[in-house]
């Protein structure tokens, strides 16, 4: 049989078995690359649940990650970590944290301002916003921002070897008060504070530019967005994990704790933001390692793992 007739066969035969066109339309539609490309266009339920793009791909990284972090608690590995965090010298330094913090050329932000806007009404009101109208934010609302999501709010009195010394803790919860997420400013529209890369560093409230001379991220091109302006928010903040700060104590565990933490400063960012009068939205579609090369993060033991723009929005 020639191909023609095949094709032709084919066409007929297709056009008797309705159900068939429709179950290739759908596997088509559900993504762009078949799991069986090779042999067929039509892809089983479970693949398409999957989204595998490969059948030499055995499952999901994440997937890999949970059964392993649910094994872990009972790791000998993890007893001893957490046991070792108990040492002098790792309660020495996490008490001595301030010190990571860079003083040269860091910008001193104002005092946050104390939002008075009742919780429950700015629970309710909080919505995911996408109509950036490109107005400046004032520096002290990017300050008020960032102390609610990450800023210092207490401390933890410990003794070490008869002396004294205290763990500042923060506005979100952290696995073992270690902090392995750093937030990055990404500057586009702030009355007072040139377009750049900026991270924030809580213990003193200030921004510490990451680039010598303060130069403007094209958010548009670290982003995958089709209902959104990147350009005309005020700021957009970035979310840095620093695996080796928390994954030392708590192995595989590290990487879940920091997610939840991200959830926890996430929260209370959107929280402030409303109160004050934003709109912001979080973006899953970045480009997470064209945004840590221009960034400086070396993508192996400091990941981007999330993007939210906050600016005003339209009238
Ligand atoms: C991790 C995460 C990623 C998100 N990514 C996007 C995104 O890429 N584009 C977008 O428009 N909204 C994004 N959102 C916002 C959600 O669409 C939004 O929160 C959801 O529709 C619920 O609406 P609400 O926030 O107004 O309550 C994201 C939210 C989260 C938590």
């Amino acid at each position: 049989m020639s191909l023609k007739d095949s094709e032709e066969a084919l066409s007929e035969y297709l056009e008797q078995q309705d159900h068939l066109t429709s179950i290739a339309t759908f596997g088509q539609h559900h993504t762009s690359v078949s799991v069986y490309s090779t042999t067929t266009v039509v892809r089983a339920p479970e693949a398409v649940v999957r989204g595998r793009w490969s059948p030499a791909v055995d499952g999901f990284a994440g997937e890999q990650l949970l059964l392993n972090h649910r094994r872990s608690g009972r790791d000998l590995g993890m007893q001893l970590g957490v046991s070792r965090y108990y040492a002098h010298d790792a309660v020495l330094s996490s008490a001595h944290a301030d010190l990571r913090e860079r003083e040269d050329g860091a910008i001193t932000l104002p005092g946050h301002r104390r939002l008075k806007t009742g919780l429950t009404s700015t629970v309710v009101a909080r919505r995911s916003g996408r109509q950036f109208s490109g107005r400046p934010a004032s520096l002290n609302d990017l300050a008020t921002v960032l102390w609610h999501g990450q800023g210092i709010t207490g401390s933890l009195p410990v003794t070490v070897q008869d002396a004294s010394a205290a763990v500042s803790l923060r506005s979100a919860p952290s696995g073992g008060g270690l902090y392995p997420i750093r937030l990055v400013v990404l500057a586009q529209h702030v009355k007072g504070l040139a377009p750049g890369a900026y991270e924030y560093q809580p213990h003193s409230h200030t921004l510490y530019p990451l680039h010598r001379i303060p130069m403007p991220v094209d958010l548009a091109a670290h982003l995958w967005t089709a209902d959104v302006e990147p350009g005309k928010a005020a700021f957009a903040l970035v979310y840095v994990y620093d695996l080796y700060v928390n994954s030392q104590k708590y192995g595989d565990s590290g990487l879940v704790f920091a997610l939840i933490e991200v959830g926890g400063i996430s929260q209370n960012i959107h929280l402030a933001r409303t109160a004050l009068g934003l709109i912001a939205c979080d973006q899953g579609g970045y480009d997470k390692q064209a945004l840590e090369k221009t960034l400086g993060f070396d993508g192996t033991s400091r990941h981007v793992v999330h993007f939210t723009l906050v600016g005003h929005g339209e009238a």
